[in-house]
């Protein structure tokens, strides 16, 4: 990227809001039973350690890692497991935390994966959602936001593994164009 810029789309306080809403309907859906969420490594580390805060019951953490992107902004199409589950999910409510739903081809892949674990149930919690670029339907029941088709990084989300850390969710693009 010749000269990127970064710009503003979703501000930590507007982020930490929508968590604790979703926290909250969190909470509410899930009586009993055991709850794992399982964080998507690496770009929902940061949303899933807010998620996990701001629901008001005990929750389990696992982890996956995938990898479907390469260092591009485009998906490969291929996606492989770099990190298992540490624990077995047979029985519990499971709630996949993931940074952002494009394709659909990492979730759907996923889904697919996990099912056959025998979870009691299995949701997809999103903090954004492009559903303009979607090849694979996926039903995500928690979504944070639903943004245009713009590429963004910032929040735990990277451009070739910059920008994790950023506070805020931000557009980033090419300055030339
Ligand atoms: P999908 O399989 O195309 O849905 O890809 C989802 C994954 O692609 C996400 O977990 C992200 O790692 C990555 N991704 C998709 N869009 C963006 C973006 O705008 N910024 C950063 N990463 C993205
Ligand atoms: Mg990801």
């Amino acid at each position: 990227m010749n000269n990127p810029t970064l710009r503003v789309m979703i501000s930590d306080a507007e982020i930490d809001k929508r968590i604790h809403e979703l926290g909250e309907k969190i909470t509410e859906d899930y009586k009993d039973g055991d709850l794992v969420l399982v964080g998507i490594l690496k770009g929902a580390f940061i949303f899933v350690a807010d998620l996990a805060r701001a629901i008001n019951r005990p929750v389990r953490l696992d982890f996956m890692g995938i990898s479907s992107y390469g260092k591009g902004k485009t998906t490969s199409g291929e996606v492989k497991v770099t990190k298992d589950l540490d624990a077995s999910i047979e029985g519990a409510n499971v709630i996949i935390v993931e940074d952002i739903v494009d394709t659909g081809v990492t979730l759907s892949y996923l889904i697919g994966q996990l099912h056959n674990r025998k979870p009691r149930s299995i949701r997809i919690a999103a903090l954004l959602d492009k559903p303009d670029r979607r090849l694979r339907p996926v039903q995500v029941s928690y979504t944070g936001f639903t943004i245009p088709d713009e590429f963004v990084v910032g929040y735990g989300l990277d451009y070739a593994e910059d920008y994790r850390g950023l506070k805020d969710i931000c557009i980033l693009s090419d300055g030339a164009t």
